[in-house]
């Protein structure tokens, strides 16, 4: 178990190029069962849910071989269909193997998936879709398992998502593409991971097109073939190291930036006081222009405020004058953050937005909300962080803490580093590169 000590209070300044999107490599991966043929991914990021992943399919029968950023995985016409236990529960995306397994050996058994722990995560929405499409599935809670059967194949149907889900909708077009006739995907997420996916799955030779507004038409052919491929960047880092060069009052200039992708966060960034430079399509300078004040944002499905985001933006908000609201629309518990940065002095307070329909409302299902869990937090800032001995318990909330940090006054110990391990590419070494004095060092040697 590793840790990080974190000394804050400096500048970020410099250059540093985003690394491959997390949340299209996994699918990428996934991709690659509908074909026996090789697939070739650029740009895919040394994280360790691509490891998760890699091992995923190595389980089914899949060989991967990853030389620098470029994965090369070939899949053996026949393909075990069952995900080990404890590995589809290291990560949320292995659920999506269902898709292709159904189309390629007719069942397939996946554990109930795992992921951060940010909410409930139940996969409703995905097995609806499935069973329209003609799957048998039931969940055996002896055994933990999801076990899915069609025997005869899956046929194109027209499914309306209940809500919005970004995987739920990959799982159907995975499920979609090698099916018998035509599937329409109504009130379909809009993320641009998505676009990206089906990027990968037209050079794999699948019909797929965004028909409409949330919408996406799938023409099943009856097979793929091998491509080259490589990933759009992290929208969800760019995020990352934009406010940490805000917070730290630094400069720092993204390469492989996605503006047209990040237009959502511009908006308040730049309101907030944050400076954003465009130097060309895919480069661009995070700054702070003037004194930090305080936004309100709401979390929304594309296009709106990522639920991803709003754990760094509340470290901004620490730093700005006056009191600012975030509400979580998206997940029912994706604040556990705020304990950690209370520790350091923020004043964070929890609430409860007003919402007249809150099953309606909110992307989770309000059912599955646990008593005393609150969607809104008031930030009353500036405050002078100062350091602490912190806990990650999950992705963004690990890099939020490394954000706040950054920026409090003192030596902070930053324990739980795997979490942050399972999305950003050698986090500490580019952010060093920064200016920043961070060092992983090992639980036990402090
Ligand atoms: N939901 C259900 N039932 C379903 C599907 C979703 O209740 O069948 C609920 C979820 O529990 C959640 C909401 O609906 O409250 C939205 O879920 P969605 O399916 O859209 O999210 P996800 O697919 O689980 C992906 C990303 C997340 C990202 C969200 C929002 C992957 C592997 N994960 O999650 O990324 O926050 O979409 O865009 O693509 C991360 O990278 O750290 C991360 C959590």
């Amino acid at each position: 178990m590793d840790l990080f000590v974190v000394r804050g209070s400096t500048p970020l300044s410099g250059e540093i190029t985003v690394a491959g999107a997390k949340n299209v490599a996994l699918k990428a991966f996934v991709t690659a069962l509908l074909t026996d043929s090789e697939v070739t991914l650029g740009n895919i990021p040394h994280i360790g849910d691509v490891v998760a992943m890699g091992e995923v399919i190595k389980s089914l029968g899949a060989t991967v071989d990853i030389t620098s950023h470029t994965a090369r995985i070939h899949t053996p016409k026949k393909l075990v269909s069952r995900v080990p236990l404890e590995l589809g529960a290291r990560l949320r995306a292995s659920s999506l193997v269902v898709g292709p397994l159904l189309a390629r050996v007719g069942n397939a058994m996946i554990p109930n998936p795992g992921g951060c722990r940010i909410g409930a995560r139940p996969i409703d929405r995905h097995i609806q879709g499935l069973i329209r499409m003609g799957a048998h599935i039931r969940y055996h809670s002896e055994d933990g398992y999801f076990h899915a059967q069609a025997p005869d194949g899956l046929h194109g149907v027209t499914f309306e998502f209940p809500k919005n889900t970004h995987t739920g909708t990959e799982t159907l077009i995975l499920a979609a593409v090698l099916a018998e006739g035509t599937t329409v995907l109504k009130n379909a997420a809009e993320e641009v991971e998505i676009d990206d996916l089906i990027g990968l799955l037209s050079a794999m030779g699948a019909h797929i097109r965004r028909s409409g507004a949330r919408e996406i038409t799938i023409d099943g052919v009856p097979s793929l073939h091998g491509a080259r491929y490589s990933i759009a960047p992290d929208r969800n880092e760019e995020v990352t190291f934009a406010i940490a060069a805000a917070i730290t009052n630094g400069s720092v200039v993204v390469h492989a930036s996605q503006p047209k992708a990040l237009d959502a966060f511009m908006t308040p960034v730049l309101a907030a006081g944050g400076g954003i430079q465009m130097i060309d399509a895919h480069t661009t300078r995070y700054f702070r222009k003037r004194a930090l004040v305080a936004g309100d944002i709401m979390t929304a499905p594309y296009p709106g405020f990522m639920t991803d985001w709003q754990a760094p933006w509340a470290v901004l908000m620490t730093q700005a004058r006056g009191v600012s609201t975030v509400h979580e629309t998206v997940f029912e518990s994706r604040f556990s953050y705020v304990q950690e940065l209370q520790k350091m002095g923020a004043k964070i307070a929890f609430y409860d937005p007003a919402v007249t329909n809150p099953e309606a409302f909110y992307n989770f299902n309000w059912g599955d909300r646990v008593n005393g869990h609150h969607q809104g937090i008031r930030i009353t800032g500036p405050t002078t962080l100062h350091n602490a001995i912190l806990d990650i318990t999950d992705l963004r909330a690990g890099a939020t803490l490394l954000l706040a940090a950054l920026v409090a006054e003192g030596e902070s110990f930053v324990h739980g580093v795997a979490h942050v391990d399972r999305g950003y590419e050698h986090i500490e070494d580019r952010l060093r590169a920064l200016g920043a004095h961070i060092k992983r060092i090992k639980e036990g040697d402090i």
